[in-house]
């Protein structure tokens, strides 16, 4: 079954479709999470399938583990698959120099952690998603259940001496109860506004006991694919410096978005 597709799910699928076609026979791949993502994993499953392909995957969340199995694709851990030629994720802000903020899905630890093992991270997005400067959209920072109130208090305290513009905190919550990610962990989203220094920000906040991960992604992503809703994409390689467009086709009938 299809529904109506918003303007935004036609960019996302945009930039999922184009992506999939960086994925080569016999590749280890590293499945993100989102919807973006989701429709990649969809995309890359019937590529796999029209081509012959065999690919082995890894999944950054249980989520993305159990759509990847659905679709057919081979989901093996992290230490089964070793290093992994290429990562395929969304992302919640992107600037010019590639740095990300993610885990608006509360997976961005096991996102970086893939991410860090890959040789290549491609981000899919659409346009929207691009800042100036990082911090629109809330940080995200996993912390322990355990004296998750302390580790709050000293986010706070050093966010006072950082050079952001907001230090609001809020642990975020799944309905009534607070959300937890797939290792039982809490996440503070902190609301920064402007991350004047996101490396300062990111090595300091890793510093404090009870802080998992944060997810600010410096360093990570080599080429960010931008959908647009008329099938337009915009193809970003940090290290070429190249910037492609091209188009790419689907109907609204297409396999990519059944169900999701
Ligand atoms: C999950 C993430 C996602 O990649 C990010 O939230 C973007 O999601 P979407 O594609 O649904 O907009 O970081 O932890």
């Amino acid at each position: 079954m299809t529904k109506a597709l918003s303007p935004s799910d036609r960019a996302k699928a945009a930039a999922a479709k184009r992506s999939v076609a960086f994925v080569e026979d016999g590749m280890k791949l590293g499945l993100g999470t989102g919807s973006t993502a989701a429709l990649m994993v969809r995309a890359l499953a019937d590529l796999a399938r029209s081509e012959g392909l065999t690919l082995t995957c890894v999944a950054t969340s249980s989520r993305t583990a159990d759509q990847a199995r659905q679709e057919g694709l081979k989901v093996v851990t992290l230490d089964e698959a070793g290093r992994l030629d290429l990562t395929i994720d969304g992302a919640d802000e992107f600037d010019a120099d590639f740095s990300l903020i993610k885990g608006g899905g509360g997976a961005h630890l096991q996102e970086k952690i893939v991410a860090a093992a890959s040789e290549r991270m491609i981000v899919i997005t659409d346009a929207s998603k691009e800042v100036k400067t990082l911090g629109a959209f809330p940080l995200p920072v996993e912390v322990i259940g355990f004296g998750w109130t302390t580790t709050q208090t000293q986010i706070e305290e050093l966010l006072a001496g950082m050079d952001v513009m907001g230090t609001g905190i809020s642990r975020r919550m799944a309905g009534e109860t607070p959300f937890r990610t797939d290792e039982g962990n809490f996440i503070l989203d902190l609301a920064l506004g402007r991350i004047g220094n996101a490396r300062a920000l990111s090595q300091a906040l890793n510093q404090i006991p009870g802080v998992v991960e944060n997810g600010l992604f410096l360093g990570l992503c080599d080429t960010i694919v931008i959908g647009h809703s008329d099938g337009r994409v915009e193809t970003r390689d940090l290290n070429a410096g190249t910037v492609h467009e091209e188009n790419v086709l689907f109907e609204e009938s297409s396999n990519i978005f059944r169900e999701l």
